[in-house]
């Protein structure tokens, strides 16, 4: 047994994938498959449209509701954005900021993840933000000191109220959907990093329960050797979350 006395996290991130009916159906399925999973915490993030049917069909059982995204203004001009009090009002959570996809493809950068984090704490959300290096980041062997830039823009600043709810995901851009797990001592080393600069940026102690998250092709056979490092506390998985057998599977791992 670990002596992990953070509550692991399970995190599913559907990204663009499930209209609203496909969510449902599924999201009836993943009530029935986490009956009984008792000491961790598991999260679906569906696209935005699918929030509120699944938020009805999830309300009342252990699994949380989180958003893929949101925009730090509260209100105003900014057509296709959504912001924390709406998706608060939603029933959601929880939500993803500065996933890679994110800001790879739509321009985030860490002072925008920085700005995210901030909104979704003032509106009662907790931020689940993502880190993590380039495949050609990895290879200079530089990746240590890109994640420590991202942690330290994007999330200095809290409270030490705050600090002890975030969340951080590491996510190494070259394992997102590409079947290649990082190794456990890989991801092991990284989180004991990311747990060092937390204690730099806070309190020690607040360090010590912040959870980190590892994403990156997590599957039912790798779930186990991930859980059974000291310093992840839990997954952000791509595409098995989108089977309930798979999802079901990594959400019952195996504490070795
Ligand atoms: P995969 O599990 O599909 O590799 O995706 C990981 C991810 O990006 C989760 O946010």
């Amino acid at each position: 047994m670990s002596m992990k006395t953070r509550v692991p996290l399970l995190a599913g991130n559907w990204k663009m994938y499930k209209t609203v009916s496909e969510s449902v159906s599924f999201a009836r399925d993943l009530v029935n498959a986490c009956r009984a999973v008792n000491g961790r915490e598991v999260l679906v993030c569906p696209p935005f449209p699918s929030l509120t049917s699944v938020k009805e069909i999830t309300k009342g059982t252990g699994i949380r509701l989180g958003a893929q995204d949101l925009h730090w203004e509260m209100q105003g001009a900014f057509t296709g954005e959504v912001s924390a009090p709406m998706l608060k009002d939603a029933g959601c959570d929880y939500v993803l900021i500065g996933h890679s996809e994110r800001r790879q493809y739509f321009g985030e950068t860490d002072d925008t993840v920085h700005k995210k984090m901030k909104a979704a704490f003032q509106h009662g959300l907790l931020p689940v933000v993502c880190v993590g290096e380039s495949l050609a980041e990895r290879e200079s062997g530089s990746h240590l000191s890109v994640v420590d830039r991202q942690l330290r823009v994007g999330v200095s600043g809290l409270t030490a109220q705050e600090s002890l709810r975030l969340v951080i995901a590491y996510e190494p851009v070259w394992a997102i959907g590409t079947g290649k797990t990082a190794t456990p001592d890989q991801a092991q080393e990284m989180h004991a990093s990311i747990r060092k600069i937390l204690g730099d940026l806070y309190e020690k102690s607040a360090a010590e329960k912040i959870r980190v998250l590892y994403g990156g092709s997590i599957k039912p056979d790798n779930i186990d050797s991930l859980m059974a490092q000291p310093d992840i506390d839990g997954g952000l998985v791509g595409g098995a979350s989108l089977k309930v057998a798979d999802f079901e599977r990594i959400v019952r791992y195996r504490d070795v």
